[in-house]
């Protein structure tokens, strides 16, 4: 058992309470939190350390939306408009996932794990980054992807899906959790989609679906063309629109699922999102690095969905550091109070991205596991209440990174 105390602990539960002067009591789960004084006196027996002045604690953060395989693309895709980098996506997937070896992966989990990020969701294209998930300390929910329209290669495409997935769940350990991807409204025929999504709801496991990413991908859906309409003509001459948005989400009802970007959703879309109990993944970066625009945090506020936060790939992002994504939202949505935008940031990238990813993690409170991070800030805001705002604005990495109570070296 042990209890670390420090300057600021940021609980990051619904009401996101900060105590000061304040401490955590773990072993693998969290017992306890409160202040210093109570810890001190009640753990008696426990491995006490004070961290240094202008320490922070919170739960390890959650990225709950980043592709792995598409590790060592630095400039080889085509960024400014969506159709132009998904056309670059299709002609050089091979040569990107060639390039991503283990050691590739390996080293950007490591990264990852250095920022502070504990808890991944990973969609996997290929099943090149499985063994590299299944050995990083990182909690991995790993998501293998359903992806292809052509109604004549359903059975192909199901049959593998399910090798890559039973894989997947025969490599099931405590912090590698399979879960299935459906790619898209547009590039998922709804057959497969369902059929991917059954073997979901009969094991419980989490699903994410890129939805409404870009103005092409609204006005395919809603109106059968635009330039997506062009480019669907590469694997059918004749190809309609394969489902409405709204029938698209209905799959969902059952599943627990993060629907990614969610730019282009409409009110009555994010109603339904919110009203099945799904998440929204909000990926700054990438939708400001493939033009399509910057996702409404009000107006998905207003249908009452719960807001996570991920990097998305190198594919469409400089780097995976959560912290940076962070600061690059607040910079984005410039019209929400910042101390307010800041909370919902911090709170999207640990109790939100977890509860979406349906683990018990992302809060430091009692019978969580004991995904920890220490701070250490420059400088504390001489209001509190900054708190929040100057942990994004300051940091870069964690100082100390617990997952399930255990120690990670930060090298
Ligand atoms: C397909 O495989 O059918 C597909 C892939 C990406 C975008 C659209 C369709
Ligand atoms: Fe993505």
């Amino acid at each position: 058992m042990r209890v670390l105390l420090s300057d600021f602990v940021l609980v990051c539960n619904d009401e996101f309470d900060i105590i000061k002067d304040g401490g955590v009591c773990f072993d693998e789960k969290i017992l306890e939190i409160g202040n210093s004084d109570v810890l001190l006196a009640k753990y008696k027996n426990a491995e006490v350390e004070k961290l240094p002045k202008n320490s922070v604690l919170m739960p390890g953060l959650v990225n709950a939306h980043v592709h792995l395989e598409f590790g060592a693309n630095v400039a080889t895709l085509k960024y400014g408009d969506f159709m132009e980098w998904l056309k670059s996506v299709i002609s050089s997937r091979e040569e990107l996932s060639g390039k991503c070896t283990e050691a590739v992966i390996s080293a950007s989990l490591e990264k990852m794990l250095k920022d502070g990020v504990t808890t991944i969701g990973a969609v996997s294209s290929f099943g090149l980054d499985m063994k590299a998930c299944i050995k990083t300390p990182l909690n991995t929910v790993y998501f293998v992807e359903a992806i292809g329209s052509n109604p004549a290669a359903i059975d192909a495409l199901f049959a593998d899906f399910k090798s890559r997935y039973y894989e997947a769940k025969e490599a099931k350990t405590n912090s590698f959790t399979p879960a299935v991807s459906v790619h898209s409204p547009y590039s998922t025929h709804p057959i497969l989609a369902r059929r991917v999504l059954d073997i979901a709801k009969n094991d419980g496991a989490a699903v994410s679906a890129h939805f409404m990413e870009s103005a092409h991908e609204r006005k395919w859906l809603d109106s059968a063309s635009g330039a997506m309409g062009e480019f669907m003509k590469n694997f059918n001459p004749r190809a309609k629109p394969m489902t409405t948005a709204i029938e698209f989400l209905e799959l969902f009802r059952d599943v627990k699922t993060l629907f990614i970007h969610a730019v282009w959703a409409r009110d009555d879309e994010l109603k339904l999102i919110s009203g099945q109990k799904n998440a929204v993944v909000h990926c700054p970066r990438s939708n400001a690095l493939l033009g399509t625009g910057a996702l409404d945090i009000k107006r998905a506020q207003k249908a009452l969905v719960p807001l996570t936060l991920g990097t998305d790939g190198l594919s469409s992002n400089i780097n995976l550091n959560l912290w940076d994504e962070m600061r690059a939202a607040l910079f984005t949505h410039q019209t929400f109070a910042l101390g307010g935008l800041a909370v919902l940031l911090l709170k999207a990238a640990t109790c939100e991205g977890a509860k979406a990813l349906g683990l018990n993690k992302g809060v430091l409170e009692s019978g969580f596991d004991a995904d920890i991070i220490a701070l250490e800030l420059a400088e504390v805001p001489c209001d509190i209440s900054d708190i929040a705002l100057h942990t994004i604005l300051q940091t870069k990495t964690a100082r100390r990174i617990f997952i399930s109570g255990k120690e990670i070296q930060n090298r």
